[in-house]
């Protein structure tokens, strides 16, 4: 008899989850963590300390900016102590990482700690002991990708993790990509008065996001205080005695795809956000002969099965969005099918959230891809200058974009930039799940004042009009 029924590799938001559903489904479960905390990337080194920062940020941008407004004088000394604040988002991770810890006892989920290698199918080895089970769950999720020729030294040339503890707070800085990384800690320092300088390949800053919304929140962005630089493919990243010194190819807005100019930049810290890849090292995949996609992603089925009977992989290490909730839905899935129930996963309805000021969230479809799938359809705007509660706030800036099948109403996507989007967004799946047209929405009583009353709006748009547009 195997010593577990399954072990997960890995123990980020997918692996930690798929452990403890499992448990909770009935099987014996160990879950490998080579970190000395749980929770991988998201808890120790990405999603939550990142919230941290951002959070202590926005207060201090809303103390700057609204509170003499709002008759609270004094605002202006107030001082930032670097070394607290990320004492503070320490403690933030701490206290969710043995969150985790916890619950793992308490569902019986069993902790092996060092990293692990899968030697054969139903062998995983930990340090130099070999466990075996009858499923093995790999989630060991992703790690960042730099430009080739760039060394990162995580304290001038850095990623997300140089970018939650420097040891400073720079007075500039380069961000290499405007995705979601690059703009929620270009965020974090731009509120501290960094002065920071986004530069990003693409002529629009958040790939994949509708593109009215991507154009809205930039202009926030702008206003906020950073400053973008597109159409720009970065070169090199060379040290200098003071920081570092960016170089990129400037593409011309006169003769479109020609290159230009060259460019070059100094700054104190240069963080680089150019997207992140799966890490798989050291499991010996290769050996087992499990077949791997061209981006160094897993091969699963539906099923999250590899080839390798017995195998499952989820998250970050397969395709789709490298998404901490995306990673746990697919655990969960995978953990299912394993019990014998039946793993589902709705990749049509995975919310997507940037957590800058205001928040950004999307689901389903952008106008973009509807356009692209030639399918006819209908949009409903709704502008955040028309909700009581979001002007009360100072955040009257954002706007409710949904949109819906032109013939049955039924809603396709809806994308969203506001107080609380990612919260709002939610109302939009949970009625995407049901296949509810914006009608339903829309004849839905919303309390007032309230922000999700601007989702109602805008789905009311998509019919007879908004009452306050
Ligand atoms: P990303 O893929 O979102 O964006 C990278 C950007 O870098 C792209 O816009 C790309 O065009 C640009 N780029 C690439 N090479 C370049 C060059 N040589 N010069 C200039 N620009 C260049 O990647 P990011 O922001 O690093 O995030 C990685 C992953 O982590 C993403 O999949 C993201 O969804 C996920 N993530 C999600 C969060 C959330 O949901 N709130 C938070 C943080 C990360």
């Amino acid at each position: 008899m195997a010593d577990f029924d399954l072990i997960v590799i890995g123990s980020g938001p997918g692996g930690y989850v798929a452990a403890i559903r499992a448990a909770q489904l009935g099987l014996k479960t160990a879950c490998v963590e080579g970190r000395d905390t749980l929770g991988g990337t998201c808890l120790n080194i990405g999603c939550i300390p990142s919230k941290a920062l951002l959070n202590a940020t926005h207060n201090l941008h809303e103390a700057h900016m609204n509170f003499e407004k709002m008759g609270i004088t004094g605002a202006p000394a107030l001082k930032v102590d670097w070394e607290r604040m990320l004492r503070y988002k320490e403690d933030v991770v701490a206290t969710n990482t043995r969150g985790v810890e916890f619950l793992f006892k308490k569902n019986k989920v069993t902790r092996l700690q060092g990293w692990a290698s899968i030697p054969a199918p139903g062998q995983v080895k930990v340090g130099e002991e070999i466990h075996t089970a009858n499923n093995i769950l790999i989630a060991t999720g992703s790690e960042a990708t730099v430009l080739p020729g760039i060394t990162v030294d995580e304290e001038v040339v850095i990623t997300s993790t140089g970018a939650l503890s420097l040891g400073q707070i720079p007075k500039s800085m380069v961000v290499i990509g405007a995705g979601v990384i690059g703009l929620e800690m270009g965020s974090v320092y731009a509120r501290l008065g960094t002065e920071v300088t986004v530069v990003e390949y693409l002529d629009a800053i958040t790939p994949g996001l509708d593109a009215e919304i991507a154009r809205s929140f930039q202009k926030i962005l702008i206003k906020q205080g950073m400053k973008f630089v597109l159409g720009a493919a970065v070169q090199s990243v060379e040290r200098t005695k003071t920081g570092a010194r960016v170089s990129w190819t400037q593409r011309s807005d006169d003769a479109p795809g020609e290159v230009e100019v060259e460019v070059e930049v100094e700054a104190d810290v240069v963080l680089v956000a150019t997207g992140r890849k799966p890490y798989t090292e050291g499991l010996g995949l290769e050996a087992l002969g499990v077949e791997m996609l061209p981006r160094g992603q897993i091969k699963v089925d539906a099923k999250m099965q590899t080839n390798v009977p017995g195998i499952y992989a989820i998250g970050d290490a397969v395709p789709g969005p490298m998404l901490a909730h995306k990673a746990s839905e697919e655990g969960i899935a995978a953990v299912e099918t394993m019990a014998g129930q039946y793993g589902h996963m709705n990749y049509d309805v995975i919310p997507g959230v940037i957590y800058t000021s205001p928040e950004v969230a999307s689901v389903g479809k952008t106008e973009e891809q509807l356009k692209a799938e030639g399918r006819a359809y209908k949009v409903g705007k709704f502008s955040l200058m028309g909700n009581a509660r979001a002007k009360a706030v100072f955040q009257g800036d954002g706007m409710v974009k949904m949109i819906v099948d032109k013939k049955t109403d039924r809603i396709l996507g809806c994308h969203i930039i506001g107080p609380a989007a990612g919260e709002l967004i939610h109302e939009i799946c949970v009625a995407m799940e049901f296949g509810a047209a914006a009608q339903d929405v829309a004849m839905t009583c919303h309390a007032h004042p309230t922000f999700s009353e601007a989702v109602r709006e805008a789905a009311l748009a998509c019919g007879s009009g908004a009452i306050h547009a």
